[in-house]
């Protein structure tokens, strides 16, 4: 390959996240963690690689994340390994491998690579933000799981999202739908896309899970699988769904909505963001995995999860205009006149005593320092001239308010005063003041 000249740019299909863009995929991840705990779940970190028999097993080898997008490598031991595409499988190996006891709940926070057409919205590194519990069939669990995915688009204040819901019925029923699928598609090959067209016998339920116009109206009058479950899982089902309707949650039947993975039995769902393009405008997925652990090599054990996209979570947030980036801004701002080492040391005691400090460098004008104070945000500078530091004092200014005015304060008393400036601004936002141990008087 001939090296292009010039600075390497980051891979295709990924992309670097700054501050304050940054700020917001905190936001994502601090109040799905939040959320997550409160319904029981708790961290789960795995590596971001795997034995890739891991995704080979448990997604399976025909499918798309298996077969034509995982990132597989082998290591400089000969070992096949493979970047994880999703958070289940190895979520799942991990259960099989430390046997937590069940219940167990577990949420995660991941990138997932998948070697996808890049375009906006569809990355090759993308991150996910993830739960899954294992160990009860109950479906009064499907219901939680489900009321958590929705609790989160929620809680962002994203209002134009749908819920799809399906039952992909189980090993004993399945087979006898897939039969009757076949037929459907049989007589309609001629009709599906180019790729449906020859290999729709290899895994038939695929097709109905197809985007294009092609195979969506070759199955538009498909037998549906949700006619055709079993006593039990007809039952899961309709308990699943009466939760949802108990619970006040929207939702639409999607016969359809097979999902891309081999693992899924029972329970199925997706949330949409209808403000986004449609072909990418899944925020969140998942559904019911009844015999993963098994086929990891674990005893039978059934379980159920999901996965949000944080970059589609926060496609979503911009295109129906929430969450807008709002970093904190500092509590202070130190201007130091005197050569810095003033601000050096002002700075260290304010973050001891709790607040966010922040000062300039390099010996700037006064001119300066007080635009860079303005332009941070900080409602208050602290300013320190060569006149202050012989009276061993220094001025507060209000910042942003012409009439606020300034004040002379003892320099012994400045880092109580502005703690106790800042409780009162965070009272009258009405945030609780955070005490720390090592917070002085
Ligand atoms: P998934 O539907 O493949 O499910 O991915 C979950 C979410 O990740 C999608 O709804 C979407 O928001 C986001 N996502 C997927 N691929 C991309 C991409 N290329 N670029 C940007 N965002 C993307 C799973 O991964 C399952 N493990 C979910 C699950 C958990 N099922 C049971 N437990």
């Amino acid at each position: 390959m001939v090296e292009e000249p010039g600075p390497v740019q980051a891979p295709r299909g990924t992309k670097d996240v700054l501050w304050p863009e940054s700020w917001r995929w905190e936001q994502v991840v601090a109040r799905f963690a939040s959320l997550a705990e409160r319904f029981g779940f708790g961290l789960v970190l795995n590596p971001m690689f795997e034995d890739v028999r891991v995704f080979r097993r448990g997604i399976g080898d025909d499918s798309d994340v298996v077969g034509k997008e995982m990132y597989e490598l082998t290591d400089r031991g000969g070992r096949q390994l493979a970047l994880r595409p999703e958070g289940t499988a190895s979520v799942v190996r991990a259960f099989v491998q430390h046997r937590p006891t069940t219940p167990w709940r577990a949420w995660y926070v991941t990138p997932a690579f998948r070697y996808e057409r890049a375009a906006a919205g569809r990355y090759r590194q993308h991150h996910q933000v993830g739960v899954e519990a294992l160990g009860t069939d109950d479906p009064d669990l499907d219901v939680e799981v489900v009321s958590l995915a929705v609790a989160v688009v929620a809680d962002l204040g994203l209002e134009q999202v749908e819920l799809a819901v399906n039952s992909m019925g189980c090993s004993e029923c399945r087979p006898a739908y897939v039969v009757l699928l076949l037929a459907h598609l049989r007589a309609r090959s001629d009709d599906l896309c180019d790729e449906h067209r020859v290999r729709y016998q290899v895994n038939p339920l695929r097709v109905l899970d197809c985007k294009t116009a092609a195979c969506r109206d070759g199955t538009a009058d498909a037998p549906r699988l949700v006619d055709h479950l079993d006593a039990a899982c007809a039952a899961h089902f309709a308990r699943v769904l009466e939760g949802l309707g108990s619970l006040g949650i929207p939702y639409r039947l999607e016969p359809r909505l097979v999902r891309g993975f081999d693992y899924y039995t029972r329970t199925t769902f997706e949330l949409a963001a209808t403000a986004l393009e449609a072909a990418q405008n899944a925020v969140g997925g998942g559904g019911r995995y009844n015999g993963l652990v098994e086929q990891l090599g674990g005893p039978p054990t059934p379980g159920i999860g999901f996965g949000m996209g944080i970059e589609r979570l926060l496609l979503a947030c911009d295109a129906e205009g929430v969450l807008p980036a709002e970093p904190p801004a500092p509590d202070v701002f130190v201007v130091d006149l005197t050569g810095g080492a003033e601000a050096r040391d002002l700075v260290a005691e304010l973050r001891r005593a709790g607040l966010v400090a922040e000062r300039a460098y390099d010996g700037r004008s006064m001119k300066a320092q007080l635009k860079l104070a303005d332009r941070s945000g900080a409602p208050i500078a602290v300013l320190i001239g060569a006149q202050e530091l012989r009276a061993g004092q220094v001025t507060l200014r209000q910042m942003g308010d012409p009439h606020g005015g300034q004040a002379q304060v003892a320099r012994a008393q400045v880092v109580p005063e502005l703690v106790c400036r800042s409780h009162h601004r965070q009272a009258a936002h009405g945030v609780p003041p955070v005490t720390r141990s090592e917070e002085r008087p």
